[in-house]
């Protein structure tokens, strides 16, 4: 067995020793979007730090637990925050937890996070589909030994967003009357925003929106077979657009008063999943 899977397997031991709650959706709430988890009927939660091996978040704002529940009918499991690599932990630690998710039996994994915009349509507050990514500018999470356990040396990615986990949010946006913008997520490593100039260069790279998360994420899960989807809530415009400067507190603002919308997206998508 790899290093890597003895790893999650000892995570996995933690967990059922404290849950057998078998999740089938896996959903990661990004920075200031925690409030859906209050919603869902909560069976158990571990806190990262309970998890041998675990990466655990330092930054406020990404208090680290995974909290275990039903939204209806629907088994879910919840990363109230997640680790970045921008804290120094090597890109297969930050998909560590995505795959742990997979193991304890997750099939979808549903993606949030806070974003800048680099579509001049978008607007602080606004909701985006991610319908693509572009992760190149960071480490691949799957370099080193591959774990064969979960999936193939080289995985497809053609399919990365799954189209019919899109569709379903298409469509519930549209029920629900909700802006619901689509695009393409970049992913940077940060922990600084990025220059009017960085900006400019990923918007003619194809990039919608920006953020220091998900993509990897997503390329892990990908890996291991699960069905992925994502929303980024567009907390400001990306640097350079308005002339703002950007800061973290203003971010998790935005990101907070748009809660409410994005969380009844998330809810009524993941009943019609
Ligand atoms: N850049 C990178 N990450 C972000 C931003 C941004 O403008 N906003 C929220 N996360």
């Amino acid at each position: 067995m790899s290093k890597a899977i003895d790893k999650l397997q000892t995570a996995l031991k933690a967990v059922r020793e404290k849950t057998d709650f078998v999740p089938d959706i896996a959903l990661v709430l990004g920075s200031g979007l925690g409030a859906y988890a209050d919603s869902i009927k909560t069976v158990c939660e571990i806190p990262y730090s309970e998890l041998p091996g675990f990466p655990v978040s330092t930054v406020q704002g990404h208090s680290g637990k995974f909290i275990f529940g039903y939204d209806g009918d629907k088994k879910i499991v919840c990363m109230k925050g997640r680790v970045h690599m921008y804290e120094g932990y090597e890109p297969s630690d930050v998909v560590m937890p995505i795959r742990l998710m997979k193991l304890m039996g997750a099939k979808i994994l549903f993606l949030t996070n806070a974003a800048g915009g680099i579509n001049e349509n978008f607007h602080p507050g606004c909701l985006m589909l991610i319908e693509d990514q572009i992760s190149f500018l960071v480490r691949n999470p799957l370099v080193g030994p591959n774990v064969e356990e979960l999936g193939t040396r080289f995985p497809d990615m053609t399919h990365i967003y799954d189209e019919s986990l899109s569709g379903i949010i298409i469509k519930t946006a549209e029920e629900l009357n909700s802006e619901l913008f689509k695009g393409v997520y970049v992913q940077l490593s940060g922990p600084s925003y990025e220059s009017p100039a960085d900006i400019k260069a990923l918007r003619l790279l194809g990039g919608s929106a920006v953020g220091m998360s998900t993509a990897i994420e997503a390329i892990a899960a990908r890996h291991a077979g699960m069905k992925v989807c994502g929303i980024s809530v567009i907390s400001n415009m990306a640097a350079g657009i308005t002339g703002e400067e950007l800061n973290h507190a203003e971010v998790q603002k935005a990101a907070d008063s748009v809660s409410a919308r994005f969380e009844e997206l998330v809810k009524k998508s993941i009943a019609a999943f």
